[in-house]
């Protein structure tokens, strides 16, 4: 089979598209024919060597993805021919193999049936939605009275947080630098949408917050923006901090989070456990299928361009980057 994989951490050039040995399948696996897998930032600070718990390389990155059960073991709740999902936020693409291949074997526990009338493409978006379901509910305690502002909210987990947060009630601001993509998140459902480099963001903001302030952020940037979002949040607010795309170090203002008893927490996709995460997805789905909706999808490049993909999502996407593994 085909998969991509890197030898050793460095440049994502490392990663190269390799005939390797189809991996074997131990307990509790189902060897899965992919569809279509989705990229993630982390793929890239894997192949970097910037990521904590990643595998030995040669290492084939991916941490989700749908496809069809081929084989599976003794007591196997899948059956050939099914349909299926992985579960972003499980140890797949961080130390287990990954989904950036022709097939994988995936740790049934992580596996959901492809729901119904979603293709293999949706289905492949799981981790940015069950990110932003724990940045909001699991760890936020999302109220709908919250406004909630999403930074790099055009992005593969920013997406998923203004559908989410708005299928629940809440009121979203938006940032994005890009004026189309500011178009497209309100028609996704922002009540606002600001530019992220505008000089006069702090006011457009609360401006926009209006009478509602904002009480809960979903930080994707870092860098200098955890600072601004420390200024922007109400006096009592949460800052749920997700990403470093801005940069990976800050400085805040320590007298502001005293003051405005401000709760900055990191959180990390892969705190779920199976079952939680099974429970989260369904309830996710329950929210798309409610409101119509599904995870939207920037561009899906054939499997012989990851690179391309790469190189897209790191120019800012429009929803989540996918790569179609079968020929
Ligand atoms: N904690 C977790 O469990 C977890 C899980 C998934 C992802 N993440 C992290 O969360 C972050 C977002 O992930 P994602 O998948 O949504 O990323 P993404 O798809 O690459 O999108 C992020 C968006 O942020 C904006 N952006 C990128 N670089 C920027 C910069 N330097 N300054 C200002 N805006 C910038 C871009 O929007 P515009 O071009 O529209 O401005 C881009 O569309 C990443 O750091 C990722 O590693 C964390």
């Amino acid at each position: 089979m085909r998969a991509w994989r890197f030898h050793e951490p460095g440049n994502i050039a490392n990663l190269v598209l390799e005939e390797v040995d189809t991996p074997p399948l131990n307990i509790g696996e189902a060897l899965v024919r992919l569809e279509c897998a989705a990229l993630n930032p982390a793929d890239r600070y894997l192949v970097q060597g910037q990521y904590p718990r990643a595998g030995a390389p040669p290492f084939t990155p991916g941490r989700d993805g749908a496809g069809t059960v081929v084989e599976v073991g003794p007591d196997s709740r899948f059956t050939p021919g099914d349909k299926v999902c992985l579960l972003g936020g499980g140890l797949t693409g961080v130390s287990l193999p990954g989904t950036l291949a022709e097939y994988a074997p995936l740790p049934e526990a992580w596996l959901a049936p492809i729901p119904d009338a979603w293709t293999f493409e949706q289905a492949a978006t799981t981790l940015t939605s069950l990110t932003a379901w724990r940045a909001l509910e699991i760890c936020g305690g999302l109220q709908s009275n919250d406004t909630v502002l999403v930074t790099g909210a055009s992005g593969g987990v920013g997406v998923a947080a203004v559908f989410l947060a708005k299928a629940l009630g809440a009121r979203i601001v938006a940032l994005s630098r890009s004026a189309e993509k500011r178009k497209n998140l309100i028609a996704l459902g922002a009540d606002a949408a600001i530019d992220t480099e505008s000089s006069t963001l702090e006011k457009e903001v609360r401006a926009a917050a209006g009478d509602q302030p904002i009480s809960l952020v979903i930080e994707n940037l870092g860098g200098p923006y955890l600072e601004k979002s420390v200024r922007m949040v109400a006096p009592e607010g949460r800052i749920m901090v997700i990403g470093l795309l801005a940069d990976l170090t800050a400085t805040v203002t320590i007298g502001l989070l005293i003051h405005k008893n401000i709760r900055i927490q990191g959180m990390s996709v892969n705190n779920f456990k199976a079952k939680e995460a099974q429970d989260a997805w369904t309830k996710i789905v329950d929210l798309y299928n409610a409101n119509h909706h599904r995870p939207p999808i920037s561009q899906v490049f054939p499997f012989a361009q990851v690179q391309e993909a790469f190189a897209h999502l790191q120019a800012g996407p429009m929803g989540k980057v996918l790569v179609r593994c079968s020929a």
